[in-house]
């Protein structure tokens, strides 16, 4: 371990309180100057290291360091049945999904259920059905979970649902916003677009199983107008508009993934009925875009509700009824 790891350590458990360079240098077996360069050296990667008056440092927690460490301790504080998790962080990476699918494509499945991969920033971040996903540094946080259930059960559709509702529990829990999320799994802040989730599925050909999810999570948590691509301009937004925001991106992520790890041990009825109070889409006109061929190709409907599957109900113009599973929803502006 290094003199900055140890002394890192050492603040971090003694939770928001002071502790005197003295102490420091003796816990650590250094001299108080080399405890002053490890602090100044925190201090440069980020960390809030405050100097109190009696010549102690106090680490608070709302550093915003995105670090494998600061993320576990966030997480095990919070969801401490998560301890087996893993945290892998990247300052950038081309996409985390990509990174998850790879990961499982030459490991063994079950050893890498609770991975959790976590980038400040992507060169390449995906979207649903082939897009992009811009994913910015220091305004967002791009995360990929790892799900890989003991009973090989996978269902796509509640996978997908119930990780927009602990994606949305957990904005709320933050942030004084009301987050409403727009069928399939967008979620919506002020009419805006503020998190994108991505769900791929490692399916095994011989069987046909899903094996293993990939759930891949981007939060615009204060991303700039001028930082979205043109196209992305029309839907996206961010949270908040304080750069800074108090809070730390680490434990947003640990969040995040806690969330998400433990809502599928919930009960289903009662997630369902939380995605459907939150629906952003209800009672909206909406244009349905198949991804499935269907014989009305693109066509305009009126949205009636989200069904126990998380299918979207929707009335067509001449009254019929359609529920859908897949596709995607537009309004009439975007
Ligand atoms: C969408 O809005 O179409 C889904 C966007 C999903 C973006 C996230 S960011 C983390 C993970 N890695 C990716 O490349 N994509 C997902």
């Amino acid at each position: 371990m290094t003199t900055k790891e140890k002394i890192f350590n050492k603040l971090n458990s003694h939770k928001e309180t002071a502790v005197s360079g003295e102490k420091l240098a003796e816990a650590c077996g250094i001299s108080r100057a080399a405890v002053w360069k490890a602090i100044q050296a925190l201090r440069e990667e980020g960390f809030n290291i405050e100097g109190s008056t009696n010549g102690g440092y106090i680490y608070r927690k709302n550093s915003d360091v995105v670090r494998s460490d600061v993320v576990k301790d966030f997480l095990v504080q919070k969801y401490p049945g998560l301890k087996k998790a893993v945290i892998k962080c990247f300052k950038t990476i081309d996409s985390t999904n990509t990174y998850a699918k790879k990961l499982l494509s030459e490991n063994e499945k079950r050893a890498l259920d609770k991975t959790v991969i976590i980038a400040e920033a992507q060169t390449a971040g995906r979207g649903r059905l082939g897009r992009t996903f811009c994913s910015p540094e220091k305004t967002g946080i791009y995360l990929s979970v790892i799900y890989v259930p003991s009973d090989r059960k996978i269902e796509p559709a509640k996978i997908t649902a119930f990780s927009a509702v602990a994606v949305k529990r957990v904005i709320e829990r933050f942030f004084d916003v009301d987050a409403k999320i727009k069928w399939l799994n967008d979620i919506y802040v002020n009419d805006k677009k503020v998190v994108g989730i991505l769900t791929e599925g490692f399916t095994n050909f011989e069987t046909g199983i899903i094996e293993a999810a990939v759930i891949g999570i981007g939060i615009n948590i204060c991303t700039k107008k001028s930082q979205f691509s043109k196209e992305a301009q029309k839907v996206a937004g961010s949270i908040t508009d304080k750069k800074d925001f108090g809070i730390s991106r680490s434990q947003i992520a640990a969040e995040v993934a806690g969330e998400i790890l433990s809502i599928f041990n919930e009960k289903p009825q009662k997630v369902i009925r939380e995605y459907q109070d939150s629906s952003f889409l209800k009672g909206k006109t909406v244009e349905v875009h198949p991804i499935i061929d269907d014989e009305n190709g693109v066509y305009s409907a009126t949205v009636i509700a989200i069904n126990e599957e998380a299918e979207l109900v929707v009335k067509l113009k001449n009254g019929s009824i359609k529920k859908l599973s897949s596709g995607e929803v537009t309004l009439h502006q975007e």
